[in-house]
């Protein structure tokens, strides 16, 4: 394709790592979607015949037919997905297919290709998001009165629902999903006409392919059209933000999956057994959620490290820009999926879970915000009060509940049996309405917000 002015051919190490072939081969679809576009605006112009863009278009049918019924050879001679293409084209009918590359470059081919592809990614993220969104909508639905301990520094801290606790995750998906929506919105313009780096004198229409390929419009510059890889380093960051909350979801399933939390069972179809230990159950999907996240974040900085250096306008370097990003992209969507099947299928122990939140006292706070509000003592002096109550309950080795209104009145007297509204673990959840507390009402009105989206 290039051969004019060399003697020799490459050296087979030169043909090896020249050659994106083995991975961009992946590109297919949106290659031809280019060439489409390009050849029908061509014809239409007037650059080749409208009788030489029919004959392309009909040959670029025949090659999509033949990827689709037979795959993408991995040619290292053809180097790249583009060469591949055009190949096949000539070979299906002749000389014509030269007509293809006028006023092209395979810079700006590639440029158009994935964006096309990250576009595509963009979406299929989109909708497994939402998919995600209304497992845990549902989940969440079903467990919005449902106690648990609510946990800092991983300890018993306030007791919260877990109808709260997944509807937090449901917050950080949709903040996710906006920003995949964001990046989408920005990457859709088309660097097609950008051709080498410079433009072309050729009457091209950019307006038409950019439109063609559903594009918003052409990029204004054909030197960045060529040359910034920004949209699919966004792309990654999106995808490196929402690894990072599926992460922490998988950790807390880890967590309560094992036997000291026992929160949750997962499924058959979610847990893995153990070569030698029969008793086991393993959260394998949680974590490798978990460790999907850690290689996510080095696909982001693997692109972000193979740009910062490189001048205007495309170097070869950027060859490099597609494994990374089709790594995380396949790394993000198995996460996506695997903690939608987790969560659709696991069986929350609630009993346990409320167990646990009695057990912890977490219920402390209620009770010195009781003594500020009924018995008019200073924060500071009811949280001291407080401190010897549990003292007393550990020492019992009861809940904060069950200590008798004389052990509460020998520690301080101006307690009085209206501080049994406030010591369970419900009267505490229901006691938080704040706007975004966790009060099984709010978080009722919360899933019903979030429906109506
Ligand atoms: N395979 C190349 C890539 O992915 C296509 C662009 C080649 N351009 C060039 N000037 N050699 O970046």
């Amino acid at each position: 394709m290039w051969g004019g002015r060399f003697a020799e051919g490459p050296a087979a190490v030169m043909r090896a790592i020249n050659a994106s072939i083995p991975f961009d081969k992946r590109l297919w679809r949106q290659d031809i979607a280019g060439s489409r576009a390009h050849v029908a605006m061509l014809g239409a112009a007037g650059i080749v015949s409208a009788a030489d863009a029919a004959a392309i278009a009909d040959g670029l049918d025949r090659v999509a037919a033949d990827y689709e019924a037979n795959g993408v050879a991995e040619d290292l001679a053809l180097e790249d997905i583009h060469m591949q293409t055009e190949a096949k084209l000539a070979a299906a009918i002749g000389p014509v297919a030269g007509r293809l590359h006028t006023a092209r470059s395979r810079n700006d081919q590639v440029a158009t290709d994935f964006r096309l592809w990250v576009r595509d990614a963009a979406d299929e993220v989109l909708a497994a998001l939402e998919a995600f969104r209304q497992a845990l909508l549902a989940r969440a639905a079903e467990h919005a009165d449902s106690v648990m301990p609510g946990f800092t520094h991983l300890q018993s801290a306030q007791p919260v629902t877990l109808g709260h606790h997944l509807m937090a995750y449901h917050e950080m998906i949709r903040r996710d999903a906006g920003r995949f929506r964001d990046a989408r919105a920005r990457m859709n313009r088309s660097p097609l006409g950008s051709a080498a780096l410079a433009g072309t004198g050729f009457p091209i229409d950019r307006h038409a392919t950019a439109a063609a390929l559903g594009f918003d419009g052409p990029m204004a510059n054909s030197l960045d059209g060529v040359s910034d890889r920004d949209f699919a380093i966004e792309y990654l960051t999106c995808a490196v933000q929402c690894s990072l909350h599926l992460s922490r979801l998988a950790e807390e399933f880890v967590l309560w999956a094992s036997q000291p939390f026992g929160f949750v069972a997962l499924s058959d179809q979610w847990s893995t057994g153990s070569s030698i230990m029969p008793q086991k159950r393993n959260p394998d999907a949680a974590e490798l959620v978990r460790g999907h996240a850690g290689r996510i974040i080095g696909c982001m900085t693997a692109l972000m490290v193979t740009m910062k250096g490189l001048p205007l306008a495309y170097s070869k370097d950027m060859q490099d820009d597609k494994p990374p990003v089709f790594e995380a992209h396949d790394l993000l969507a198995l996460s996506i999926a695997a903690m939608t099947g987790m969560i659709e299928s696991a069986t929350f122990r609630t009993g346990r879970m409320r167990a646990v939140a009695q057990a912890g006292f977490a219920t402390a706070t209620d009770l010195a915000d009781w003594l500020v509000r009924e018995a008019g003592l200073p924060f500071r002096e009811a949280h001291h009060v407080t401190g010897r109550t549990v003292a007393r309950a550990e020492t019992l080795g009861i809940a904060l509940d069950a200590l008798s209104i004389a052990d509460l009145k020998a520690i301080d007297d101006r307690i009085d049996e209206r501080v049994y509204g406030v010591l369970s673990v419900d009267a505490s959840v229901a006691s938080r309405t704040s706007f975004g507390g966790t009060a099984p009402v709010n978080v009722r009105a919360a899933i019903a917000a979030a429906r109506g989206e």
